[in-house]
Order: C-alpha cells, then sequence, then structure tokens
C-alpha cells in the first residue's frame, strides 16, 4: 500500500510486514464484525442498561473477567449501541467512560465525568482541573445531566483500583437525592472476581446491581479474532500454521485475547526488525516467551523482595521437583535455602504465606485448599499459572536478584530420580 510521503522520496517507505498495524494497537476498538463470540455477553449487558433506550432507568452492572476477555470492548460496544437507539427514540443519552486504574481516586474520578461531560456538551462554566475538591466536580456533574441529558451511562473500567466506592453510591442515589433526575446506569469492570466481596463490604443496598462474568477464549474463538484482523498485515506475510499457533499459546495460558494481539504484534515487530519477510512460527515463540516474562514483571513490579522470592522458590521448587503443586510448608524451605544464596533475612512462614496470597491475587499463582481430613486439618496447594522458566527469568530482572541461579542451572540440578531435597546452596 502506498504511503504518505508528502512527495519527498526520502520519506518514502514500504513497511514490508505491516500493512494496517492500528488494528493490532490495544486501544483498537473493532467494527462489529469483527467482534467474536460474545453475542451473549452483549445481549445480557443489552439486558441491564437498555431501559434507557425506551426512558426507562436501568440497573446497574459489574462485569467480572480476566484481563482480556472483551469486557472493555463489550461494555463501549453495547453503551454506543444504546446511546444510538436512545437517540432514535428522542432521549438524549450520554455514555462516559473512566479507566480507574489512571483516575483512582474519587477527585479524579469526578474531574473526567464532569470533563468529558463538558466535552459533550455547550456548558459554559469553567471546570478547574485543580485546586478544587470533590464536591465541586459533583455539582458540575449534575447541573450538566440535568441541563442536557435524560440519561447517561458511566463506564467505571479497572473498578477495583478505585480507593473507595463513594463514585458509585453518589450516582445511585442521585436521584433519590434530587441531584439529578436522569438516568444513571453505571457499569463497572473489575479484572478481579475477588473484588465482588471487597464491593459487598463497600456499597450499601442502593448500588443495586447484576453481575455479569466474561470467561476466557479458547482456541478457536482466538483464532476467529486473529483471522479478523489478518489484514493488519500485507498479503502473505503471515506463515501458514501462525495463527493457530498464536491462538493455541493465548489459549493455553489465560485465553486473553490482548495478549493474544499483542504477541501476533510483536511477532511482526521481531520479523521486521531482523529483516525476514514472513512471520514464522518461531517468530511467535520468541514473541510470546518475551510477552510473558514481561507481564509477570509487570505483575509483581510493585512487589517486595520477599514476594518475589517467594514466587522463586515455588517456581524453582516445580523445575527442580516432579510435581506442579507445592504446599506452603515446601516452597518455605526452598525459600529459605534461596534467602540464603542472596543474603536476605527470611521472614516467617506466615509472612511468606501471606505473600503467596498476595501472588494469587495478582494472578501469578493459583493457591488451592485441600482437606487432608478430619484429623489432619487442611492445606493450601500453590502452583504457578505461567511457566516456571518465566517467572525465574522476571524474578532475576529485579537487580537484586540477578545472582540467583538461571533456569537452565537450575534444570541442571533436577535429578530425573525425582529427589526433591536439592541442597540448593550447592550451586551459589
Ligand atoms: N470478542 C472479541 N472480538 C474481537 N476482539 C476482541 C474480543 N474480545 C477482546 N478483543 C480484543 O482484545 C483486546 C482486549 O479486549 P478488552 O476488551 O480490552 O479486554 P478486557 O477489558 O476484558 O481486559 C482488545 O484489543 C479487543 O479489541
Ligand atoms: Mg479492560
Amino acid at each position: 500500500m502506498a504511503e504518505q510521503t508528502g512527495g519527498d522520496p526520502l520519506f518514502e517507505s514500504h513497511d514490508p510486514i505491516f500493512d494496517r498495524k492500528e488494528l493490532l494497537h490495544v486501544g483498537h476498538v473493532p467494527d462489529e464484525d469483527r467482534i467474536v463470540g460474545r453475542d451473549d455477553e452483549i445481549q445480557s449487558v443489552a439486558a441491564e442498561v437498555g431501559a434507557i433506550t425506551r426512558g426507562d432507568p436501568p440497573n446497574n452492572v459489574m462485569i467480572y473477567g480476566k484481563t482480556g476477555t472483551g469486557k472493555s470492548l463489550i461494555s463501549r460496544h453495547v453503551a454506543t449501541r444504546a446511546q444510538d437507539a436512545a437517540q432514535g427514540n428522542d432521549i438524549d443519552c450520554g455514555v462516559l467512560y473512566v479507566d480507574c486504574s489512571e483516575a483512582n481516586t474519587e477527585t479524579r474520578t469526578t474531574r473526567q465525568l464532569a470533563l468529558s461531560l463538558k466535552e459533550q456538551t455547550e456548558y459554559q462554566q469553567n471546570i478547574p482541573l485543580r485546586g478544587v475538591g470533590t464536591m465541586e466536580y459533583y455539582q458540575h456533574i449534575w447541573s450538566i445531566l440535568g441541563d442536557c441529558f435524560d440519561a447517561v451511562i458511566v463506564i467505571l473500567d479497572e473498578i477495583d483500583k478505585l480507593d473507595n466506592s463513594n463514585v458509585l453510591m453518589q450516582l445511585s442515589r442521585a436521584r433519590e437525592a434530587r441531584k439529578t433526575d436522569a438516568y444513571i446506569g453505571v457499569i463497572g469492570i473489575s479484572n478481579k472476581v475477588q473484588y465482588r466481596e471487597t464491593l459487598d463490604e463497600r456499597i450499601d443496598s442502593s448500588f443495586g446491581h447484576r453481575e455479569l462474568f466474561f470467561h476466557p477464549y479458547d482456541a478457536s474463538q482466538l483464532r476467529e479474532i486473529m483471522r479478523n484482523r489478518e489484514d493488519a498485515f500485507q498479503p502473505a506475510v503471515l506463515e501458514d500454521g501462525t495463527i493457530e499457533l498464536c491462538a493455541a499459546l493465548a489459549a493455553k495460558k489465560h485465553g486473553d485475547a490482548r495478549k493474544a494481539i499483542e504477541i501476533l504484534k510483536e511477532a511482526g515487530e521481531l520479523a521486521r526488525r531482523i529483516g525476514s519477510e514472513t512471520v514464522s512460527e518461531d517468530h511467535i515463540q520468541q514473541a510470546q516467551e518475551v510477552a510473558e516474562i514481561n507481564r509477570i514483571e509487570e505483575l509483581t513490579s510493585g512487589a517486595t523482595v520477599h514476594a518475589k522470592l517467594a514466587l522463586y522458590a515455588l517456581a524453582s521448587c516445580i523445575i527442580t521437583g516432579e510435581r506442579e503443586t507445592y504446599k506452603t510448608r515446601e516452597v518455605y524451605e526452598r525459600y529459605v535455602g534461596i534467602c540464603e544464596l542472596v543474603a536476605t533475612d527470611p521472614i516467617t512462614e506466615n509472612g511468606l504465606y501471606r505473600q503467596l496470597k498476595e501472588q494469587a491475587f495478582l494472578g501469578v499463582i493459583e493457591s488451592e485448599k485441600t482437606g487432608g481430613g478430619r484429623s489432619q486439618g487442611s492445606y493450601l496447594l500453590h502452583r504457578l499459572v505461567t511457566d516456571p522458566k518465566h517467572i525465574v527469568k522476571a524474578v532475576r530482572r529485579d537487580t537484586s536478584l540477578e545472582e540467583l541461579p538461571t533456569y537452565d542451572r537450575l534444570r541442571e540440578t533436577s535429578p530425573s530420580t525425582g529427589n526433591r531435597d536439592i541442597d540448593l546452596t550447592s550451586f551459589s
């Protein structure tokens, strides 16, 4: 495809790999006919907020599901369609979207709500960016809603990152408290199902809401999602089997469509960097490894050294042992040995247990309670949600931990005999 060069051949460029790379950008919202396998979810979200299009009060809804299961996409898609349908019935319906991982306080969220309402209307009053409190932003919100809208759909994405739930309470009580006549429908989105319990503690019955759960995609859905974006690449650049492999890898991990698309893009960039004319299965494999290590590093970036050592300990148990799951006690014993390697004082077993639980919350490990019978009591079994190799690499990227044995080093000490009591100090 010819590209814009401004007529100067010096800037003429032909991308041998990508044609419409924007189709692979994270924030890209695909057309309706590129959305795959979410018909039921679209229907369900529509059923909750759809009353707005008939001039009736909507339900609030919370959407839970792992990352890359289409929560943000489907919410925006349905909200926009509801807005159009409302318009057809002469109902002024606004759509507001806030990413609470950025706007993570009540002030930031209300400021963004007020500003995007202003943007969508002729509202004349100045809304200060700083120096004013939450109350003032609410004032603007209520008055714009009152002046310009019959209804509004508010999408609060990654709502678990919000430091309190006042916004939810204010929005759900607004009509009752006579702040505004507009109907307000909230779509809350959380990647963490655990947030559900926190939410119940935080809010009262005025935020009556339905709950929806989005499930990970299977390999065939991921394939179709990527097929629908194949035109991001130049013709014949993707080798046979690459999309299948990419889908299989993403399905095996988390059924995460975002990861699948990212891997595809990363593989394309890799191919372009090394001057390859096509994207091969090997490029996909490499891209997937890099992506996974980056993901883990990102997830654990805020974690303490002990949390990282705990993860490393579990990974090393899995690499050198024969099982996929280990008890807290076993991980702890390994962890103590590892602390010696990096000359760090170990924390207590109970402390380590809490670190492991924290990691489970981050989605890096899974912990499962196992009943040990009446007399034995129950205990937790921990497993990694990813390849232990990637954990080792990600943890060793922390400069204070780069002395830890590499994956290959751990492999070497792994006895095929299944001897799990390796003296970790032996390869320091
Ligand atoms: N059903 C789908 N059909 C097509 N693309 C999808 C689908 N679900 C997700 N995607 C794409 O995958 C990426 C992640 O989706 P997103 O909605 O951001 O997931 P979540 O909010 O659950 O983390 C986006 O680029 C999105 O366009
Ligand atoms: Mg999202």
